[in-house]
This record gives C-alpha cells, sequence and structure tokens, in this order.
C-alpha cells in the first residue's frame, strides 16, 4: 500500500505528465503549421515521452496494490509567436515539473515511505536530462534570432536527430 497523501501525489504527477504530452503535442502541431517541422515532430516525439512518465507511475501504484485516479486534462494554450517563445514557455514547464516531482520525494521522505523515495529517483534524474536538453534548444533557437535560414537548417537537423531516433 502507499500512505494516502503520497498517492494523491503520486495519481495528480501522472496527470501532470499526460498534460505535458497534451502540451507538447499541442505546440508540435502549431509548429508543424508554422513550417518548422522538425521543431515540431521533435515535440510530438516528445510528448510519447510524457505519456510514457505517466504510465511508468500508473505501473508503480498497481504493483503497490492501489488505484490510478483520472483527473481531467485541461485544454492547452494556443497563443505562441514563434519557436523561441514555444520552448521559452517548454523550459519553464520542465523546471515546473522538476518542483513537482522534488515535492513528491519530499513527501515521500517525511511519511518515511521509502519505496516511493526510491521509485522517484528515476524521474528526479530524467527531469536534470529534461531541463538540460529544453534548454539547449532554447538557447540554439534564441543565439539563431531573426535569422531565418539558420532556424530552418536548425529544424532540419532536429528532423534529422528525431528520424534517427525512430530507427533505433
Ligand atoms: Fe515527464
Amino acid at each position: 500500500m502507499i500512505q494516502k497523501e503520497v498517492l494523491e501525489a503520486l495519481n495528480k504527477q501522472i496527470n501532470a505528465e499526460l498534460e505535458s504530452a497534451y502540451i507538447y503535442l499541442a505546440m508540435g502541431c502549431y509548429l508543424e503549421d508554422e513550417g518548422y517541422n522538425g521543431m515540431g515532430s521533435w515535440l510530438i516525439e516528445h510528448a510519447k515521452e510524457e505519456y510514457e512518465h505517466g504510465m511508468k507511475i500508473r505501473e508503480f501504484i498497481s504493483n503497490k496494490d492501489e488505484k490510478t485516479v483520472f483527473y481531467p486534462i485541461s485544454t492547452p494554450d494556443s497563443n505562441w509567436s514563434g519557436p523561441l517563445d514555444v520552448f521559452e514557455k517548454i523550459y519553464a514547464h520542465e523546471q515546473k515539473v522538476s518542483s513537482m516531482i522534488i515535492d513528491i520525494v519530499k513527501l515521500a521522505r517525511d511519511k518515511g515511505d521509502i519505496t516511493t523515495e526510491v521509485f522517484l529517483n528515476w524521474f528526479v534524474e530524467e527531469q536534470v536530462e529534461e531541463e538540460k536538453i529544453t534548454r539547449d534548444i532554447r538557447d540554439r533557437i534564441k543565439i539563431l534570432g531573426e535569422n531565418q535560414e539558420g532556424l530552418l537548417s536548425y529544424d532540419r537537423f532536429l528532423a534529422h536527430e528525431v528520424n534517427k531516433e525512430k530507427s533505433k
């Protein structure tokens, strides 16, 4: 079993991971519509990872013989002003998710729930990676600024990265 408050926090985290997937999917579609197919497909692929994060928590809850709770997922924003705006928001979002994970670790620790704390170690490390990747993309887009040719070349690079990942 999992202590009530910890279980509630884990269930809310599933919702946050699925919400992240929904946000990245919406952003990916927007970037594709704007002609940035590489960035768009990178985000649509990344949405799948967020879904997997949610499923990882679901499996843990189920393995501990507890119930998954389904909360509503809110409609993602749709007012972006270009790739930089999108990736600024993604980086901020990943920072928010990191602090949510840390809060659950603290709660589990406070309740003496070592099993959940150890389970969440993977997420703590994953968030370091997620923040770094999204910050790197944000920085590159920022450096390119108004250089459309550079942006499209970087977009092609990301498309190539996505295809490389898919063919693994
Ligand atoms: Fe995630």
